[in-house]
């Protein structure tokens, strides 16, 4: 399968670094959110990352321009009409997706490719609100996406093998490496990484250790970039307990139940870096 453009919905963290990578290995690229303002405050952080490597001397002012001119501002899905892939970067929610997807089931041309960069929710269930779910399929990038080299790429029940061929291609032509991934609660990277920053979450609220003590504990110890709390602001306290939440009635296993000062923390709007404080405050 031929893909030449390439439509990404939700300009936030994840879209927009999903949007700069695609740019940069030269794919067409239309940039989609709800409002203008939204995809415009994408656009200023590609800009900026760009701008970093021009200082760096990786890219030149020219390849930089170059890269900017691949991606177009959307505000309307009926843009996905010309597409060959879409990756759907929107927000966590099942119900949210479902409609996108149906949407652009009835928008994307037959052949396109609907892909989906949920953390956590059923490719199955996302592939089952339109007429092509042997067409849909997972790409879960990493946060920072430019930076991060995996791809989990998740296949769900009906995903035809030619699509999972096409996707995992792409992958490597981003410069990231696929990994292959059966459709199952949290997939693999968030079925491990999660539970470890619960624990962490549990070690502090039984006061085991200050918070700078547990991170320091796994940075020095395991050679982790960043300690578990830290990464937890990093990802968004919100994000991480709705996928704590879809573990725990995933598995039915109280072994995933979610730290009670995990709940506390979101519902006092400590979500993290993004809100200002978490587990650290943030100016
Ligand atoms: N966007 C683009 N580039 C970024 C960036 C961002 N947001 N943040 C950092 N970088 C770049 C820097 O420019 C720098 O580039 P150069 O080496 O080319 O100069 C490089 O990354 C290293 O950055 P720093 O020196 O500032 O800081 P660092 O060495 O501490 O690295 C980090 C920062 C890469 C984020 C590192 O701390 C790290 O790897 N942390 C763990 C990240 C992680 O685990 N991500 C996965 C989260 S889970 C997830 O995403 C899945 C999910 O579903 C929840």
């Amino acid at each position: 399968m031929n893909v030449d453009k390439i439509m990404v919905i939700g300009a936030g963290q994840m879209g927009s670094g999903i949007a700069q990578v695609c740019a940069q290995a030269s794919f067409t690229v239309v940039l989609n959110d709800l409002k203008p303002e939204f995809v415009e405050r994408g656009l200023v952080g590609i800009e900026k990352n760009l701008a970093r490597q021009v200082s760096k001397e990786r890219i030149t002012e020219d390849e930089k321009a170059a890269i900017l001119a691949n991606i177009t501002a959307s505000t309307n899905l009926v843009d996905a009409g010309t597409v060959d892939l879409v990756i759907e970067a929107a927000v966590e929610n099942m119900a949210i997706k479902a409609s996108i997807f149906k949407e652009l089931d009835e928008i994307a041309p037959a052949h396109a490719i609907l892909a989906s960069n949920t953390s956590s929710l059923p490719i199955t269930e996302i592939a089952a609100a339109t007429t092509r779910p042997e067409k849909v399929i997972g790409m879960h990038f990493m946060n920072p996406v430019p930076v991060m080299k995996l791809v989990e790429i998740i296949r769900g029940l009906a995903t035809a093998d030619e699509v999972y061929k096409t996707i995992e291609d792409i992958t490597k032509k981003l410069n990231k490496v696929p990994v292959e991934v059966n459709d199952f609660p949290g997939f693999v990277a968030n079925r491990i990484l999660m539970p470890m920053i619960n624990e962490a979450i549990y070690t502090l609220y039984e006061g085991v250790a200050t918070k700078e003590a547990i991170d320091d504990v796994m940075k020095l110890g395991m050679n982790h970039p960043m300690g578990p709390l830290t990464l937890a602001d990093f990802i968004g306290l919100d994000t991480c307990l709705y996928i704590m939440e879809t573990l725990h009635e995933g598995f039915g296993d109280d072994k995933y139940r979610p730290c009670p000062l995990l709940r506390k923390y979101v519902k006092a709007g400590w979500l993290g870096k993004k809100s200002g404080r978490g587990f650290y405050e943030y100016a």
